[in-house]
């Protein structure tokens, strides 16, 4: 088996300036397919609120709805640390909710660490959450879950006040014992500023190459669906071959050339 990635090895890899690899997974198949492929985080993301089921935001979703998904990506990430959201109304009143959820997530999914959003106003939920033995990635810049207060899908840290609300937002998470901050849809010198700033990684997703890291939704990545975010890049095709598949799978079962001999029970 391969050497599993480790809460330390993120640090180590910003020390000597190796890029650290972060994907969206949800569910056993392809995050065994992102494990085997070297990716360093895979990331449960609330994304899959839109993503896999279908909702118009991450707010909808619940604890109870993610941990099956969080629980097939931690029984199939051989190598990979595996990250889990804590999604909208499970943290953000006090730090004891902030804990109990955590520990929620953690022993019914066999996730390594939580994820959430915020700087600091939830700091002192980080504090607490880390300091229940939890490892904490934080969330800054474009917050899908307070889109509605943020009005709409904005780019975060423009201007010099910007840049500096940034980073005292990651200098408070990292205070509190965030071992990585995912900097989402923020201008390129804001997230050089934090990534100079903190001793800890940064991930970028719409962030520019300044970060120690990125990370990207797996269907962006790979071809799937009509969504096209600007900062994203297809690294391949995989929506078109699955419609591929199915049609020549339909053409087959309709033409009766499947199932052949080859595929049937005689006796
Ligand atoms: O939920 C998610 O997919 C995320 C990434 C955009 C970082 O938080």
């Amino acid at each position: 088996m391969t050497k599993k990635v480790r809460i330390h090895h993120f640090k180590e890899m910003k020390q000597r300036g190796e890029k650290i690899t972060m994907l969206t997974a949800y569910d056993y198949p392809t995050a065994k397919a992102f494990d085997a492929a070297g990716v360093d985080m895979l990331l449960v993301g609330d994304s899959l609120g839109d993503n896999m089921l279908g909702y118009d935001s991450t707010v909808p979703l619940t604890i109870d709805e993610m941990i099956p998904f969080a629980r097939a990506v931690a029984r199939a990430a051989e190598r990979s640390f595996v990250v889990a959201d804590l999604p909208f109304g499970t943290y953000e009143v006090s730090p004891e909710q902030a804990v109990e959820s955590s520990i929620r997530m953690m022993k019914l999914s066999g996730a390594q660490a939580i994820k959430f959003e915020g700087g600091r106003r939830i700091a002192r939920q980080v504090k607490a959450v880390t300091d229940a033995g939890i490892p904490f990635c934080g969330h800054l810049g474009f917050t899908p879950q307070s889109e509605n207060a943020l009005g709409g899908r904005r780019i975060q840290g423009r201007g010099e006040q910007g840049i500096q609300d940034l980073v005292d937002d990651a200098l408070a998470l990292q205070e509190a014992g965030a071992f990585a901050v995912v900097l989402e849809m923020v201008v390129a010198p804001a997230a050089e500023a934090v990534t100079k700033a903190l001793d800890i990684p940064t991930i970028g997703i719409g962030a520019g190459s300044g970060t120690d890291g990125q990370v990207l939704v797996w269907l962006d990545m790979a071809g799937v669906g009509d969504w096209h975010p600007r900062f994203s890049r297809q690294f391949g095709q995989v929506g078109a071959e699955m419609t591929n598949a199915a049609s020549g799978y339909v053409k087959a079962v309709k033409d009766v050339e499947f199932p052949a001999a080859e595929h049937t029970f005689d006796d």
